[in-house]
């Protein structure tokens, strides 16, 4: 048989789930294990290297603040306002989370998104647990579940570096702004085309 006539019968690697199981391990082994030893700055040490306020990090849920995974801070643009409604891509442990929910105060809102159901409770039960207004939806940042413009700032921090559809995930953001409302993403690019060595290795494309 000739080599292009067995490739056909080799079953395709699906190369968005392997993504997906990674990212599942690794956010959740930050959530779980914060002390462990990872290749990027995380918790209490990234967020004040980020300039997140130290009084606030003081008052935060602690558990969120040792998970925190972001690669910036979207709240220095953000300008939230009391009574606004938030979108958090991708909310983690919920730190971001709880920094827009504070903003946004008893009659504004913060809804979050994430993939993973368990990051998903910790950050409801981080924020919810200091008296604060937030939901979060288990779903994809590539297929929001949430009406079109009907959120005034979407915030993000380091999620979408993650989305194998990149376009489609930014789509959605925009479709869910209200006209005027604001973005803020903080994330990481690179200049240069990247190795396909890298390119190709789900846990180097999962942090
Ligand atoms: C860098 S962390 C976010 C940090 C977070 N904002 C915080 O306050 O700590 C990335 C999060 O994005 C989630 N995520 C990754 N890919 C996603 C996707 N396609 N859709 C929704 N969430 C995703 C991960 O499960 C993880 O919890």
């Amino acid at each position: 048989m000739c080599p292009e006539a067995s490739a056909s019968h080799v079953a395709e690697p699906n190369i968005e789930a392997v993504l997906q199981d990674e990212i599942f391990r690794l956010y959740g082994e930050v959530a779980e294990n914060p002390e462990g030893d990872y290749h990027f700055y995380h918790g209490r040490e990234a967020a004040e290297l980020f300039d997140y306020d130290r009084q606030l990090l003081e008052e935060a849920p602690q558990g969120a603040v040792a998970s925190f995974a972001g690669v910036g801070n979207p709240h220095l643009r953000a300008g939230v306002q009391p009574g606004e409604t938030v979108l958090d891509v991708g909310s983690g442990a919920g730190l971001d989370a709880y920094v827009a929910a504070r903003a946004a105060g008893s009659e504004g809102q913060v809804v979050g998104i994430d993939l993973n159901p368990v990051m998903c409770r910790k950050a409801r039960e981080h924020v919810q647990a200091h008296g604060l207004r937030m939901t979060c939806h288990e779903a994809p940042m590539e297929k929001i579940p949430v009406e079109d413009g009907t959120v005034d700032v979407v915030i993000s921090n380091g999620v979408l570096n993650l989305s194998f559809r990149k376009a489609q995930a930014m789509r959605e953001m925009f479709r869910v702004l209200r006209p005027g409302g604001r973005l803020s993403v903080t994330d990481i690019v690179t200049g240069r085309q990247l190795s396909q060595a890298i390119v190709n290795d789900p846990k180097l494309w999962a942090s």
